[in-house]
């Protein structure tokens, strides 16, 4: 009989079989591991690319939502919102709180259902609801890319010494649950005196977002609020039929009644007249026109 041509892949010996598939089994497993070995970083890389994209996205979010309280920086600004770019929050603020989930968890659910509750607090501004679960302006996707933009602080702020630190302290850590109201400031003088005008302008966060020492021009204009250096000459030209008294006066009870050109309301707080007496305001407002005056 003939053999076919192809007898030659015909293997005869059982020892040579054996081996043979061996072979073939070791060949595919080395494949397979193979695959594996590049596939991890190839995953990784993917992930990584991805996490980048996502905090982008939330780095313009923070840009559009977050800095009028929190800071350009997410630093804070005194009296107004806390720091959340600080070595404070990545280290020790959940410990302060008794809070035992991750400060990943604590971030998202801090921006999405926002402290709406707490319209007293050592802050001048309320944190904002954000997430759309929650009836906030912002999806879910997005909560989850700003949350990956704070998150992403952590390294940098973990570098930071204490005097660099921003920590503005909490004053509620320990003392209530985050949901907790507190009366903080009060909001008129337990026994009736009025309080100091200078004091409460750092107590209610007048300074977090104006500057008191530099006038206000066109080429030098407060950030966040207008700068009140020079308010002793502009308040009596403001609003028609206003002197500067009565101006700065309405300004801190009514802020949205007239809105200074080129800033947006609904930024300062609209419940001053809750926090201090009518002759705290009145006094406030006198003491700021002199400190104009002398400026
Ligand atoms: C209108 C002002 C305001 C805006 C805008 C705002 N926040 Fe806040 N935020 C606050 C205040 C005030 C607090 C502190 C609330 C309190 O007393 O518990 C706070 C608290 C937080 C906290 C918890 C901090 C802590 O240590 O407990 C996070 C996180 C946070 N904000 C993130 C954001 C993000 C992200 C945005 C933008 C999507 C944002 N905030 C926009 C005012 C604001
Ligand atoms: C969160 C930021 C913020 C805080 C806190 C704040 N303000 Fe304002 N304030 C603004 C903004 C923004 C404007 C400009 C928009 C407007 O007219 O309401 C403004 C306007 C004013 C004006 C009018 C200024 C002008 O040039 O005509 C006065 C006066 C004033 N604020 C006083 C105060 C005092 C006093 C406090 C503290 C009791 C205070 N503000 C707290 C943001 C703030």
């Amino acid at each position: 009989m003939k053999r076919p041509w192809y007898n030659f892949i015909y293997v005869r010996s059982p020892i040579a079989k054996i081996l043979l598939g061996g072979a073939a089994l070791l060949l595919t497993l080395a494949l397979f591991g193979f695959t594996f070995i590049i596939e991890e970083p190839r995953m990784e890389a993917q992930t990584n690319s991805w996490t980048g994209r996502s905090i982008e996205k939330g780095a313009e979010i923070f840009a559009n939502n977050c800095t009028s309280c929190h800071g350009v920086d997410g630093k804070g600004l005194p009296g107004v919102a806390p720091a959340l770019h600080s070595h404070y929050f990545f280290t020790q603020r959940l410990t302060d709180l008794g809070y035992a989930g991750s400060l990943h968890d604590y971030v998202a659910g801090t921006v999405a259902a926002g402290r709406p509750s707490k319209a007293i607090s050592q802050w001048a501004q309320i944190m904002p609801t954000w997430g759309v679960n929650y009836g906030g302006p912002l999806r879910n996707d997005q909560v989850q890319d700003v949350t990956a933009f704070v998150m992403n602080w952590e390294q940098d702020a973990l570098q930071q010494t204490a005097e660099e630190d921003p920590w503005q302290p909490f004053q509620d850590a320990k003392t209530t649950d985050i949901s907790g109201t507190m009366a903080l400031p009060p909001s008129a003088p337990a026994d009736g005196e009025a309080r100091a005008p200078q004091d409460l302008f750092t107590v209610m966060g007048c300074q977090g977002c104006h500057n008191l020492e530099q006038d206000q021009t066109a080429d030098n204009r407060g950030a966040i609020a207008p700068n009140l250096g020079n308010l002793d000459t502009e308040a009596g030209n403001m609003v028609a039929g206003q002197d500067a008294l009565t101006y700065v006066i309405n300004s801190i009870t009514h802020p949205n009644d007239f809105i200074v050109e080129g800033y947006a309301a609904g930024i300062m707080p609209q419940n001053f007249p809750d926090r201090m007496s009518a002759e705290e305001i009145a006094n406030l407002a006198q003491w700021l026109l002199d400190q104009a005056a002398a400026n």
